[in-house]
């Protein structure tokens, strides 16, 4: 690609870049608020006040308690310990956990590596718009079921799941829930109070924050193993010094967020249904997902017949950058297993592409995009 040429950045599902505010409330904590906050010195102090500060602002963001809140690596370590932290602790009760067919490898992969173990996982289907089915979660559960997670909004088709609902199910029968928030955290509103989150995952690189530092909220009443041993950071159940300068980007990425969130969603959805629009009228394409119970940012597009892998390629060759699939099975020979999920054949798996907006997306990126588009698959389909 030619050095200076603008390039169009529709992948905000994938990672989101660094706020510029987000990053100057995180740099002290490089350089000259450098101490360890577990250590006892005067000097820690700041460290460990800035953490205090930033677990208060993630607390008051999802409407739970601040002792509530565990920083973790990231989503993928909020995750893995939602899931093996409940499965060892509560395996004297049972061994059946309920996930759905569409969620992240971070909760997928390590349900394979649970089953290895020994127990027993239900995947729930959806419905062709992303939606898990709840009738089916209601008759899946048996006496050992000791956990329930389902994802709150899908990373590939933005489809966002009925979450209260599902809460309501898992409390009447007194099963931990736990829902992945990756992509939902500082995109949508969510209130783990009402809506019955016993567990819920986030990671700050999603919302605009640095990446490497996410978060797992904890219902205190939840029982659950700690997945890191160690030293006792995070009142001992998540050791490993503090990675304060991220702490402290997590915090203020999503108090800004949510600040931010009313109006900046009012813009990304009128974009989004613009593009829709316009997309949807080059011949033989299709929405994948569901048009209005979607995350304000996500656009998934069958291209029947095209190849997205190409289409992505000669996109990147204009400066377009967009996703086939998620950026964690980019590069996999397989057909989106979400879009399969979905009941699309393979064929039209392989034909579609995610877009998806975030704050530096404009009107003009989107015109642009619409007409390259059209220009490469007019001149795909001509040849
Ligand atoms: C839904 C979902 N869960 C989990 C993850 C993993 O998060 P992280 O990149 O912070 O490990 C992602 C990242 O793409 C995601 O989209």
């Amino acid at each position: 690609m030619k050095e200076n040429k603008k390039i169009i950045y529709l992948d905000y599902s994938a990672t989101t870049p660094l706020d510029k505010d987000v990053f100057n409330e995180m740099q002290p904590y490089f350089y000259e608020f450098y101490g360890n906050p577990s250590s006892v010195s005067g000097f820690s102090l700041e460290a460990k006040m800035a953490i205090d500060k930033a677990r208060g602002k993630v607390a008051k963001a999802i409407n739970c308690k601040r002792e509530e809140v565990f920083f973790t690596s990231g989503g993928t370590e909020s995750d893995n310990w939602a899931l093996i932290g409940t499965a060892i602790s509560r395996k004297q009760k049972g061994n059946h956990i309920i996930t759905s067919s569409i969620e992240h490898p971070a909760v997928l992969n390590t349900c394979k590596y649970l089953e290895k173990l020994g127990f027993k996982i239900t995947y729930v289907p959806v419905d062709k718009y992303g939606i898990v089915n709840l009738e089916y979660i209601k008759k899946s559960i048996t006496e050992k079921t000791i956990l329930v997670s389902i994802m709150f909004a899908n990373n590939e088709i933005g489809s966002i799941q009925p979450i209260e609902d599902i809460g309501k199910i898992c409390r009447d029968k007194n099963i931990t829930f736990h829902t992945d928030a990756v992509q939902a955290i500082g995109h949508i509103p969510v209130d783990v109070e009402a809506l019955k989150i016993d567990m819920l995952s986030m990671s700050a690189h999603k919302f605009y924050g640095p990446k490497g530092i996410g978060a797992l909220y904890i219902k205190k009443s939840v029982k659950i193993d700690s997945y890191l041993h160690g030293g006792e950071q995070e009142r001992g159940r998540r050791s490993g010094t503090e990675n304060t300068a991220g702490i402290v980007g997590l915090g203020t990425a999503i108090e800004k967020s949510n600040l931010d969130m009313y109006n900046e969603n009012v813009r990304l959805i009128n974009l989004r249904d613009k593009f829709i629009q316009e997309v949807l009228k080059i011949e033989n394409t299709s929405l994948n997902g569901d048009i209005s119970n979607r995350l304000p940012g996500n656009v998934n597009i069958c291209f029947n017949g095209i190849d997205a892998e190409t289409l992505l390629m000669a996109l990147d060759l204009q400066g377009i950058c967009a996703s086939v699939g998620s950026a964690c099975s980019a590069g996999s020979l397989e057909p989106s297993r979400v879009l399969v999920a979905l009941g699309l054949s393979e064929e039209k798996a392989k034909s579609s592409m995610r877009f998806s907006f975030g704050k530096g997306t404009t009107d003009e990126d989107i015109d642009y995009t619409i007409r390259i588009l059209k220009d490469i698959i007019g001149n795909i389909r001509n040849n």
